[in-house]
């Protein structure tokens, strides 16, 4: 995915593009890029790297792709932060993407790009970029007689795939023009103290200026301009949308005195977890009836399937554990990309629960699209309001946990793996499996667990401990039985994601079929040991292991015995029922991570090669 910005207004616009374009890096920062428009022609300045690196020191020295140029005072332009699907990041492959006449910045992936490309260079056209960005800017000015909107018209009915664009037409020098297919972009409405209107990826970007902002959905085409924000659909006719607003503060998208978003993020698991349940939450009991998800509906299905990608996924591992051992309904978790192209057995009968953070990752769009197809009910749990996920789906369950801008997932992990509860509980109860009273017991030990968490962030010396012992690891396991196992795939994808150390989760007693000959002398091994029916299996294994060199950190209860022999180092959890723990554990492996990241001096909110929601498959 990337980032998408634009401003047209009274005032100078650079300034608001490039900060605007900051909120967005956490949705690719391969490169980043403007244009702007100068005396009636479009100006561009764009380079690789992230914006700090390359864009802002190329402006500062008012170099542009046609001569110098001062970026003090244009009022209208378009910016870009990238993550490169086609053509590696470099100046050239930058957005934004024009040829004089027709300036665009696109999120997304253009499907059909080469028989365009073959057919414009039929028509005369020759390219500079390898992206597939360029089909687009070069199709619009092949179709741009002056009208803009016939051009856009004619290119959407040609182009296939995902895009979100920004564009610039030459003879246009204070209007952008917005299009979008399933790629995510809002519309911002200024106001008295920034007189002006905007576009942009996600709302986080446009904060600072305005909470007031339009969905853009697909097949419509908006025309935003310094006094005014019109909308068109295909056919030319104009259309009245609703004006939003946003519900949290600008606060909530910057780090508030932490280091790193992820700390922060991490620390605001407690008041996100006991915010997010109370909302759902009524006499004691689970309540979904505002989505749709009730008893009648419940008792319907005949299976349940949890589809998402990374820590969604894993959370949806959680989900399943909870499900069939409360509820005991059957139900099939998988990877998103995996799913939707196994000709997965559901039908009218089902429900297919999708999880995502930002409601735009492709994959487990396509996934909810198939189930759709189907004929399944389909149930998103996700947290950004209005994403084109939650807008696709039947029911939505939002998370509220607020904007998460590290790309590493912790909060919201935390929260989708409190909504499986809530699920499993309400599932539970429909389905006859417990008593309103035993529920409203359930209820009540989840709703100590924000506590519990708070508990863990009152001091942190264990998990830099632990980190400073694997921070120089070339490689490592993570293992665990049950819901130790879910956990230790969350806490493997952590470590690796933003540490760039080699991690493996492994089922502690799959390990003695094969993969336990990777265990040489100090290899670690991070041994989850929290559910009591599993523990003296998972100990065996993790004695298994010790015995061959490993260097083991174990993360179990404060009160579990366990023999002092059979690890290194001892990360304690405070007491909770078993079925509890994943929510108390993920919090020291996302820590543990964190301090092996910060040792190592990665970038901890922006990891080499990723981006925050990958809208491309
Ligand atoms: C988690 O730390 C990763 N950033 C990644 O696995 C993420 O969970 C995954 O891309 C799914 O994103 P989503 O929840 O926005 O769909
Ligand atoms: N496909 C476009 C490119 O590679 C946009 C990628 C994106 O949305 O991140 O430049």
């Amino acid at each position: 995915m990337c980032g998408i910005v634009g401003f047209t207004g009274q005032k100078p616009c650079v300034d608001i593009l490039i900060e605007s374009l900051r909120r967005l890096e956490y949705r690719g920062y391969d490169s980043a890029g403007i244009a702007v428009f100068e005396n009636g022609t479009i100006r561009t300045a764009k380079a690789k790297g992230k914006i700090n690196e390359g864009l802002v020191p190329l402006i500062n020295r008012g170099a542009d792709d046609l001569h110098t140029t001062d970026f003090s005072h244009q009022t209208c332009g378009i910016g870009h932060t990238r993550w490169a699907t086609h053509g590696e990041p470099s100046d050239v492959n930058s957005h934004p993407i024009g040829n004089g006449r027709v300036c665009i910045v696109h999120n997304g992936i253009i499907e059909n790009y080469r028989e365009i490309k073959e057919f414009l260079i039929g028509a005369g056209y020759s390219f500079e970029s390898e992206t597939d960005t360029e089909t687009v800017v070069k199709l619009l000015d092949y179709y741009y007689d002056g009208d803009p909107i016939e051009a856009i018209i004619k290119v959407c009915a040609e182009i296939k795939g995902a895009y979100a664009l920004g564009i610039l037409f030459r003879g246009f020098p204070d209007t952008i023009y917005a299009v979008k297919k399933e790629s995510p972009l809002i519309v911002g409405k200024g106001n008295d103290e920034i007189p002006g209107n905007f576009i942009a990826s996600d709302v986080a970007a446009i904060m600072e200026y305005t909470k007031d902002y339009y969905l853009l959905e697909a097949g419509e085409i908006a025309i935003i301009r310094p006094d005014s924000v019109n909308f068109l659909d295909i056919h030319r006719r104009p259309l009245h949308k609703e004006l939003r607003t946003v519900d949290w503060d600008i606060s909530a998208a910057k780090k508030g005195g932490y280091e790193h978003f992820m700390l922060k993020e991490i620390h605001e698991q407690p008041s996100v977890l006991a915010s997010s349940m109370a909302v759902r939450i009524k006499n004691g009991l689970p309540d979904f009836s505002e989505c749709g998800l009730t008893r009648e509906k419940i008792n319907s299905y005949s299976r349940f399937f949890i589809v998402g990608c990374g820590s969604a996924m894993h959370a949806g591992i959680v989900g399943k554990n909870l499900l069939e051992g409360l509820g005991r309904v059957p139900v099939t978790v998988d990877i998103a990309s995996e799913w939707r192209y196994n000709d997965p057995l559901l039908d009218e009968h089902d429900l297919c629960i999708v999880i995502s953070q930002s409601g735009e990752t492709a994959d487990t769009l396509a996934a909810l699209k198939l189930a759709k197809e189907r004929g399944a009910d389909t149930l998103a749990v996700v947290n950004v309001v209005g994403s084109t996920i939650a807008r696709a789906a039947d029911m939505v369950i939002y998370m509220s946990a607020g904007p998460e801008i590290s790309v590493c997932s912790t909060k919201a992990y935390a929260v989708q793996v409190e909504m499986m509860y809530l699920i499993a509980f309400a599932v539970t109860l429909a389905k006859g499996k417990i008593t309103e009273e035993k529920c409203r017991e359930y209820i009540a030990k989840l709703q100590k667990l924000p506590e519990l968490v708070s508990q863990l962030l009152e001091d942190k010396t264990d998990y830099q401990y632990a980190a400073s012992h694997i921070m120089n690891a070339e490689s490592l396991l993570y293992i665990g039985r049950g819901l130790d196992y879910a956990l230790s795939m969350e806490g493997s994808l952590k470590l690796k994601e933003i540490s760039y150390i080699h991690s493996e989760s492994y089922a502690a007693g799959e390990l003695k079929h094969g993969t336990i000959s990777l265990i040489t002398e100090d290899t670690p091994v991070i041994a989850v040991a929290t559910q009591t029916a599993l523990i003296d299996k998972t100990v065996s294994n993790i004695k298994e292991v010790k015995a061959r060199g490993a260097k083991v950190v174990l993360v179990t209860r404060e009160t579990q015995k366990i023999d002092e022999k059979a690890y290194d180092i001892r990360v304690n959890l405070p007491e909770a029922a078993d079925i509890f723990m994943p929510i108390i554990t993920c919090v020291p492996l996302q820590l543990i991570a964190y301090y092996t990241a910060v040792q190592r001096g990665t970038d901890v909110d922006m990891p080499r090669n990723l981006a925050k929601s990958v809208t491309v498959e």
